[in-house]
């Protein structure tokens, strides 16, 4: 396993470039391969889900690949497969839009179940409603899940609990969908309105992304075209708390403040500064932060994927927060930041911080993607050295996170091992070329 070696204590600053949205890339690579013709896509990430996807979606016939200005080309004119390969789609839960392509553009789709992850139990139930709602026939039948359509058509479809990915799944079966399909109690977050800009500029007729009702009109054809994603407003968030955590003064530039609204909130409560300009925010920590309570929610309330961050910064606030996951089980890796000194307490779906004046560094381990951030965050605060494995989860969803750090002044040093090694190297050189 890859490692991070953080010696902590020192205040971050200067500017950092965030890069694109992670969970906008995923769905809006595969949303491509419902076009015809080439789509240039600008701003995508290089993190590991991001390639994890494209190889998917190279197996089933795409061609995707990255050229020399960092642009995402993806021509689909090839893809004839239907099954995706259990070997790439367990790797990402993400990977699950394909059955929603799969269906829209070829009539059937064998895709693996994604079963549980990291964040404990996570069903795919509402993808499959709804793609029976449109006029799917669904069977499970040896760990894959089998979807079969002579012709999808629109329909009223109410979504039991704001799920992101059932919405984008069905925006991606629907778009070319006979008449007209609602999606009713769908979620907002700005990663959806992202797909539906992207879907219409192919040539969707989608309206109403942003709000809970998206009303999709089906379309006889899509064509590839030339987008650039959103910037990821999580990894905003993490370099927001990052600059919290270690009193430092730092500008993120390539920004959309307001996608970041909650997480400006909840850190100005906390104690920081915070400057908004039209791409840019300047955050500032003179003082160790205070103790603040919070509940995740779905957008625009405070993201799930900052709980784990936004609790190391409570780790050394001053005084007692009391922070509540509304969305998954994701307080399992409390007990690494206890190793380092944390006074946390987790009653179900709820923690209860007390904030140390100091972390210690020690050697531990990251749990999934943003438990793996929150955990450098602690580092960078902590005293002394901090060794953190499972880097490669935290290289799913950031891009350079280590680099970045070190250009704002942090002691960060990666220990890459072959495998690492390997899996970067491949990664990085197969997709500077045409398939
Ligand atoms: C997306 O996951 C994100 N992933 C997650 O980002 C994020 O934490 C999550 O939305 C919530 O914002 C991507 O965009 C790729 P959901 P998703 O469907 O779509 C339940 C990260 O760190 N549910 O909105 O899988 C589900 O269990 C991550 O970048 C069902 O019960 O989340 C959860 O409790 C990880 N049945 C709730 O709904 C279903 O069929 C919301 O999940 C679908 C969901």
């Amino acid at each position: 396993m890859a490692k991070l070696i953080v010696r902590g204590g020192t205040p971050l600053k200067g500017k950092v470039r965030i890069s694109g949205a992670k969970n906008s890339a995923l769905p809006i690579i595969v949303a491509a391969c419902l076009a015809e013709g080439e789509s240039v896509l600008e701003n995508i990430p290089r993190d590991i889900d991001v390639y994890t996807i494209s190889m998917i979606l190279r197996e089933l016939g795409a061609d995707i690949w990255f050229d020399e200005a960092d642009r995402l080309h993806v021509i689909p004119d090839g893809l004839e497969k239907h099954q995706a390969s259990y070997d790439l789609v367990r790797r990402m839960r993400a990977s699950f839009y394909v059955a929603g392509l799969l269906l829209a553009r070829l009539g059937k789709a064998e895709v693996p179940l994604p079963g549980g992850c990291a964040l404990g139990s996570r069903p795919v139930d509402y993808h499959l409603k709804g793609f029976q709602a449109l006029g799917a026939t669904i069977n499970i039948e040896h760990g894959y899940v089998k979807a079969e359509a002579k012709e999808l058509v629109g329909t009223k479809i109410y979504i039991n609990r704001s799920s992101v990915g059932t919405t984008m799944n069905l925006m991606l079966a629907a778009a070319q969908a006979q008449g007209t399909t609602l999606l009713e109690n769908a979620a907002k977050e700005p990663e959806i309105v992202d797909l539906a800009i992207y879907l219409n500029s192919m040539g969707a007729r989608i309206r109403g992304a942003g709000t809970d009702v998206i009303r999709i009109d089906g379309v006889e054809g899509l064509k590839g075209t030339e987008y650039s994603i959103i910037s990821d407003r999580i990894e905003a968030g993490t370099f927001m708390v990052a600059c919290g955590i270690t009193g430092g003064d730092v500008v993120l530039d390539n920004v959309v403040p307001e996608h970041l609204r909650s997480t400006i909130l909840k850190c100005a409560e906390a104690g920081l500064e915070i400057e908004e300009g039209p791409n840019e925010i300047r955050v500032c920590a003179n003082k160790r932060p205070v103790a603040v309570d919070l509940e995740t929610a779905p957008y625009p309330g405070f993201a799930t994927d900052m709980q784990q961050p936004f609790v190391a910064m409570m780790a050394v606030a001053e005084g007692t927060s009391v922070i509540r996951e509304t969305i998954f089980d994701r307080f399992r890796y409390v007990d690494e930041l206890r190793r380092m000194g944390a006074d946390i307490k987790v009653d179900r779906d709820t923690a209860i911080i007390r904030g140390v004046e100091e972390l210690t560094g020690a050697p531990v381990e990251a749990t999934d993607l943003r438990a793996g951030a929150a955990l450098v965050l602690a580092a960078l605060s902590a005293k002394g050295e901090t060794e953190i494995s499972g880097v490669e989860l935290v290289d799913r969803g950031y891009e350079h996170l280590d680099e970045k750090l070190r250009q704002l002044g942090a002691h960060v040093t990666r220990i890459a091992d072959q495998e690492d090694d390997d899996l970067t190297k491949h990664l990085t050189t197969s997709f500077l070329e045409r398939c």
